[in-house]
This record gives C-alpha cells, structure tokens and sequence, in this order.
C-alpha cells in the first residue's frame, strides 16, 4: 500500500521540524521550529533527545551494525516521547488507527519488530502532534541503523500525514559548524569543509549551499577509527578519541619526552587525500613488546595527535590556496578534538586572518539530531527532494557530491 503522503508539503514561512538521527551509535531526536527560509531563518531548539550506545559498544570495543539497530530500535519510541514532552507537544489522549493506517504502518516496519511492538501504543494513545516536517538522515552511516530511523520516520509520516525529507549525515555535520544556536552563519563562498569523523574524513569544496564538492578523502582509515584503533593499542577504551586527546593533553602538561617519531602520511602527496592505516601500524609497531607505562602511553598518544593535527592541517591550507577559500568549516566528530581546534584557530588568525574558520559548539560536534533539522530545513522546499516517503532509502555510503 503507498503511504499517502505525496501531495502534502510544508508551509512556508515557519515550520516546527521533526529530526531524527541514528546513522551509528547515538539515537538522537528533536524538534526546532524553523521561522524563514534557509538560511535566513532563525531556529529554536523546542526539544532535544539524544540516547548514545557508548556504554553498550564499549563492551566490545567498537559499534557493531546490528547491536546499533537493536538499540535504535529499542530507544527511538522513548527518545521521541522525550523530545515531544519537552516541546510541550506531547499529547496523551487515546487516538483509534485507521485500519488503512494500521496496515501502512506495519508494512513499513516488518523488518522491524521491536520498534512496531514499541511505537503502535504509541500511536494509539497520542494524537498527531503539531509539527509540519520529519527530517531523518539517510546516508552515510551503519546500513542497519540507518534503515530503523528511516522506516520510523517513514511510519510516523504515514500515521500523521507528514511529509518527510531525507538528510545527509555529512552536511548536517557541515551545517552544525556554521550554527550558532539560533541562526545559521551568513559565510563566504567558496568555502571548504573538513568533514573529520568516525566513518569520514574529507576535504568538501562547497560553492553555495547544496553545491558540493570532494576533493579530497581518506583513501583507506577514517581519522576517527584511527584514534580509535590506536586508543585500542594503547589499552585505552572506546571510543578511542577523547580518550587520546585526554593522554596528550597530559603529555603536552607535564613535558613528557617524546618516545616515538610516527609518520605524517601523505603529508606531500600534492593532492588533497588522506592516508591513516599507516599511522595506526606505526603505532602498533611503537608499542609491541614495550610495557605501557602512563608515560610513554601519554607520549604516544601526544606524537598521534600532533601527526593527524599536521596532516589535516597541512592539507587543508593547501587547499585554500589552490580553490581562493573564504571560508574554513570544520565538522564531524573528531573536531570535538582541542588540540586540532586550537592549532586551526592559532594558525588561522595568525597566518590567515583573511579566512573565517567555523567549529562546531562542542556539543554539536559529535551526533545529534539538530543538525539533521537543520539539513532537512534546507531541503524543505527543494523540488528535487522526494516527498514520497517510500521512496527513502537507507544508503551507507551516501556522498555528498
Ligand atoms: O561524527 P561522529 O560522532 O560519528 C560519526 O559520524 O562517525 O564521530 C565519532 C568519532 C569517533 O571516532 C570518536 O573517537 C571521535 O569522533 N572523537 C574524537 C573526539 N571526540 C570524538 N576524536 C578525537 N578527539 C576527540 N575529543
Ligand atoms: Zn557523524
């Protein structure tokens, strides 16, 4: 049966957005009200619901596809009962689904049992909150995962007559670095975005907003995994990189002496790619055979982040100069990481103070669910974004180009 969605689209001029987000390891949802359009308009955050696996994935030192599937799946119903509550917009009265309804639904949900089992007495005894848009990343990310934001954004459209967009994880990470809380940043094109995470690490030309190019990636590890790889080596627990950033920072502090040279890969490549692998055997050669103390861990992880900090800044600069970039935008979870934050703001105001360089409010640097309305705000009203529901796919290696 088609959900019967297709002709319905959102209002113009204001909009509260429905955002949803579970591409790994966070089960994020919020509600903002969007008043004007992109990027003109201004935000409120109304409600805001973020679940995060790491306690879960910790136990086996990574993410694991379906274990985030069976987690989305058991938190999605109660994230959106806190965000709504939150936004006031929770309305508890008992509401009789259409058998039509009923059907959709649980058609959209058959591979998805745990969330149908959670969200039809949800349904039931709710009424349609009043919200005009559901934003839910798509791409890139864990497949599994992505699907049960997908089917629950494409089930509750269906239960209440929304539309619903599809976001890219990558600009919502890109637009979350250019957002103040309440407005999205009047920048300079061209610009260039960083995108630095645990699945990406990219070098993104962008034109005009929507108008992307990458002109540079990782050709084998994400800058991520690759602390989170090397965290593992140095005994350190998932996720690898705050906990790296934390040994450095002590290092750094108290002087420690360097213990090992690691290579900065591709550092002269003369393109803008990246190459982490090497620098996460490197590590694994350091440490092999070496009894770990709280010095040379420390040590090591300091060398580790000056490596990646040299490497992504390098590269960067390089392509500013060759793309005439007014703009700097780091996003993506890796930029939570201080010392990458204070050697690209130091090197910029002093060596180029002509370029704005944009970071992400540390709580935005990592996932969550704003930024995936700021992504579907922009999209909104973009003819080419299907508002057929049934027509989202979760795609794992989504690109932004
Ligand atoms: O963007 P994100 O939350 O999820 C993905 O889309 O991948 O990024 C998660 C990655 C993990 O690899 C994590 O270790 C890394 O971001 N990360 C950090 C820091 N905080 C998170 N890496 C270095 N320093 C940090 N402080
Ligand atoms: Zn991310």
């Amino acid at each position: 049966m088609r959900e019967r969605i297709s002709n319905l689209t959102p209002p113009k001029t204001s909009m509260i957005i429905l955002s949803i987000e579970t591409s790994c390891d966070e089960t994020a949802v919020s509600l903002v009200s969007a008043n004007g359009d992109f990027p003109h308009a201004t935000y409120t955050l109304l409600g805001n619901a973020l679940f995060s696996q790491i306690d879960i994935h910790r136990e086996y030192g990574g993410v694991f596809p379906m274990v985030a599937k069976r987690e989305h799946a058991r938190t999605l119903v109660p994230m959106l009962e806190k965000a709504l509550r939150e936004a006031k917009l929770l309305v508890n009265e008992a509401h009789a689904i259409g058998d039509e309804t009923l059907g959709t639904i649980k058609n959209i949900l058959a591979r998805e049992s745990d969330l149908e089992t959670a969200l039809i007495p949800f349904l039931s005894s709710h009424t349609r909150p009043q919200i005009d848009l559901i934003s839910v990343t798509h791409g890139p990310g864990l497949e599994p995962a992505l699907w049960v934001g997908v089917n629950f954004a494409r089930a509750l459209a269906a239960s209440w007559e929304i539309p619903v967009v599809s976001a890219n994880h990558m600009e919502g990470h890109i637009l979350s670095s250019v957002f103040d809380g309440t407005k999205i940043a009047d920048i300079t094109f061209p610009a260039l975005a960083l995108l630095i995470s645990g699945g990406h690490t990219e070098l993104v030309l962008i034109e005009n907003w929507g108008v992307y190019t990458t002109i540079g990636e990782t050709r084998d590890d994400a800058v991520g995994e690759a602390f989170d790889k090397s965290a593992r080596m140095l005994g350190l627990p998932y996720p690898g990189g705050p906990e790296i950033s934390r040994c450095a920072a002590h290092a750094r502090e108290i002087h420690t002496p360097p213990f090992v040279h690691l290579p900065r890969p591709m550092l002269n490549s003369g393109d803008f790619d990246f190459s982490f692998s090497g620098l996460k055997t490197a590590v694994r050669y350091a440490v092999q055979n070496v009894e770990l103390t709280e010095n040379i861990r420390s040590s090591v992880a300091r060398e580790f982040e000056d490596a990646v900090t040299e490497v992504l800044l390098h590269k960067t600069l390089a392509a500013v100069d060759a793309h005439g970039i007014h703009t700097v935008i780091i996003g993506g979870g890796v930029s939570a990481n201080t010392h990458i934050r204070n050697s690209f703001s130091n090197h910029f105001r002093e060596h180029y103070p002509e370029v704005s360089l944009y970071l992400p409010d540390p709580k935005l640097s990592t996932d969550n669910a704003i930024m995936i309305a700021l992504t579907g705000h922009a999209h909104a009203h973009d003819a080419s974004t299907p508002n057929d529901a049934s027509t989202i796919r979760a795609i794992g290696n989504l690109h932004l180009t």
